[in-house]
């Protein structure tokens, strides 16, 4: 009884703080972490829970081994370590602070390294089985120190958005950016777009992204400027929120029930940059189905009216680079999961039935039958 308490008491302890950190990671899963630069690394999000219930089973086995012998002596190194790990929880997701999380993670790597060291005199077995958490964390101070490099985590603090709305406070502007318009109900493209994931993407996604525009931008020199020149002059958290709006907005607005035929002038002009319209649906599947990671896919008009297929990652936008978007296709993992799991093939290929052609033909800004041959 009692070697079997020495086993199932780390475990479930190790289990049930796990438990505490996703309760505080859920709210900022839906809101605040998906609106974050993140590496091309990064797994799917369904890996996280099964990494980490697998990791703490190990965790507390680990320390089960030495309980079980009766040797006590690493058993705080073992409690501190497990502490840190649930501070750098509280630090990135509740605090939403890149800083706090990368600093709690550091000093996470230096205790457990310390814990394999030690116990590794001990009983190897327990010390081995710490290595793939060790291996694990390594990875997440990779992930976490690219999230505080690549995001603009001043933007984030309310400190610095006050400091920042005093400085500007001569030019603050009181616009603030709306959610776009459906133009159809939530219902209507099923089955290949359900209620629910639009009910998701649309009215909390999107609406995420929305409402942290207009906290982000407000008191900052971009504050009233049509969404486009914020996507294009911005950077950090602010364009990733601007430009998934911006995205979106594309996105939702050309999708349509009655998905007709190609107008002709588009049609001619894909023919002729693609050799037929088979051939670029099969290019553009093929980009939206080999995209790694969080991006989107494009079909673009470039500054000579000509029609390519463009993919991005994340949040990024080709109206950055002066291109102009004509279709575009999400294949951020939150815009199929709820109808196809991770059968992204499969959505991109029903896809193409709900798309408003009509749409993406009056987006072209040049006449596409004058275009330049090359
Ligand atoms: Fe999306």
């Amino acid at each position: 009884m009692r070697k079997f308490l020495a086993y199932a008491i780390p475990i479930i302890l190790s289990l049930a703080v796990g438990m505490i950190g996703s309760t505080i990671q859920t709210s900022a899963l839906a809101e605040w972490y998906p609106t974050l630069l993140k590496s091309p690394l990064t797994p799917p999000a369904i890996v996280f829970p099964i990494a980490w219930t697998i990791l703490y089973i190990l965790m507390g086995v680990s320390i089960g081994i030495l309980v079980a012998r009766g040797d006590m002596s690493v058993v705080r190194l073992w409690l501190l370590q497990l502490l840190v790990n649930f501070l750098w929880s509280v630090g990135f997701f509740a605090l939403r602070s890149p800083l706090a999380g990368l600093i709690t993670i550091l000093i996470l790597d230096v205790l457990v390294f310390a814990y394999i060291v030690y116990t590794y005199s001990i009983s190897k077995g327990a010390a081995w089985l710490f290595v793939p958490y060790m291996i694990w964390i390594l990875f997440a101070s990779y992930l976490t120190g690219y999230i505080y490099l690549n995001n603009d985590t001043n933007i984030n603090s309310a400190t610095a958005a006050t400091i920042s709305k005093q400085t500007y406070s001569m030019t603050t502007k009181t616009t603030t950016y709306t959610m776009p318009p459906l133009p159809y109900n939530s219902d209507a493209l099923e089955p290949v777009m359900s209620k629910e994931t639009i009910d998701y993407h649309y009215g909390k996604h999107l609406k995420g992204y929305v409402d942290n525009l207009n906290r982000l931008i407000a008191g900052t020199p971009y504050e009233g400027l049509r969404l486009e020149e914020v996507v294009k002059q911005s950077d950090g958290a602010l364009f990733n929120n601007a430009a998934q709006v911006l995205n979106h907005t594309l996105f939702f607005d050309a999708l349509t029930a009655d998905s007709g035929d190609i107008p002709s002038e588009l049609k001619s002009a894909i023919e002729r940059d693609f050799g037929s319209l088979e051939q670029f649906k099969s290019e553009f599947t093929a980009a939206a189905t080999s995209l790694f990671g969080s991006g989107w896919v494009w079909l673009i008009e470039d500054k000579d009216g000509k029609l390519k297929i463009i993919s991005t990652s994340n949040a990024d936008c080709p109206m950055r680079k002066g291109l102009n978007p004509l279709l575009v296709l999400d294949v951020w993992e939150h815009a199929y999961y709820i109808d196809y799991r991770n059968r992204r093939g499969d959505f991109v290929k029903d896809w193409w039935s709900i798309v408003d052609w009509d749409k993406v033909a009056n987006r072209a800004t040049k006449d596409l039958r004058d275009a330049r041959q090359d």
